[in-house]
């Protein structure tokens, strides 16, 4: 068994991104990220800190705005306008899941699609389907496919099964995965957690995408002898023990499944880190689009 190391390719990603920032800065161009997050939960402001931390890093333009859980609709789409008319801004990311009064849909619909890095825009989500590579795709699944290219893993003529349905990951990841071309070609079957014989679906997965969001819902019984295993999951679940008292779990058993697989990425230190390099990634393909555009 092979562990997929999603920090180490995630450093490499991210140097390719410095190569990208200083290539734009001999330009006279800086990418600028907005991260927007409204309200508390205590992953989304996990997710927001490391989001600032990796830009800070690599001399990305920052811009954090944290707005409080009584936002308004009204609010949170004039902070959208403002964003989409600053042209420090290439990028635009609002943490989901908002707060109940907000409508994430009218939200993402507000977003310049071209600043829309997230690849949550229905012109985005359009695009993806299009196979038109000048689109966003989100930043998950992008990250997903690249462990999968990184580590050698065929996917031409491969079964995927991908084990969710979200705009976020399983949508796009099936998507992705059946296109024309490199790291795809695949024939991708997609379940979720009312499938029937569930096991039985991902038992003839040479490649199983775990993302419900539920921890530890896939087991030995639903991984066939030398598949690839890409957990999505980061669930907190309590632990006394632990110094927060919660650790972070996948979507999948990893203890009960590692033996059978032959390639899985752990949880944490697999898909994490590569959601935020490919975000890192998109915000530089986004400044690169923009300002081509504007010249
Ligand atoms: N919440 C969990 N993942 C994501 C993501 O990739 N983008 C946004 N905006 N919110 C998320």
């Amino acid at each position: 068994m092979e562990l997929i190391d999603g920090k180490a390719v995630a450093a490499k990603v991210l140097d390719e991104c410095r190569a990208g920032v200083e290539e734009l800065a001999s330009a006279g161009l800086r990418p600028g990220l907005a991260v927007v997050l409204v309200g508390e939960d205590p992953a989304s402001r996990a997710y927001v800190r490391s989001k600032e931390r990796t830009c800070r890093d690599l001399g990305l333009h920052s811009v954090k705005l944290e707005l409080p859980a009584t936002t308004s609709q009204a609010e949170l789409l004039e902070v959208v306008g403002d964003l989409n008319a600053d042209p420090a801004i290439h990028g635009i990311l609002v943490q989901s899941p908002p707060p109940p009064q907000i409508d994430e849909a009218a939200i993402v619909l507000a977003i310049d699609p071209a600043k829309d890095v997230d690849g949550f825009h229905p012109q985005n989500v359009a695009k993806l389907a299009l196979e038109d590579p000048s689109g966003f795709v989100p930043c998950t699944p992008l990250g997903c496919q690249r462990l999968l290219g990184e580590y050698g893993v065929n996917t031409r003529g491969a079964h995927a099964v991908v084990v969710g349905r979200s705009m976020i990951v399983g949508k796009p990841m099936a998507m992705l995965l059946m296109a024309k071309g490199e790291l795809a070609d695949a024939t991708v079957t997609v379940a979720h957690s009312r499938t029937a014989d569930l096991a039985a679906v991902c038992q003839r997965a040479d490649i199983l995408i775990a993302a419900v969001g539920r921890p530890h819902f896939l087991g030995a019984e639903h991984v066939r002898e030398g598949a690839v295993v890409i957990d999505v999951g980061i669930n907190r679940v309590d632990d006394p023990a632990a110094k927060r008292g919660y650790r972070l779990v996948g979507d999948v058993d990893f203890d009960a499944v590692a033996s059978r697989c032959s390639a899985i990425t752990p949880v944490p230190g697999g898909v994490g880190p590569m959601t935020i390099a490919m975000l890192m990634s998109n915000t530089i393909k986004a400044c690169r689009q923009i300002t081509s555009a504007s010249h």
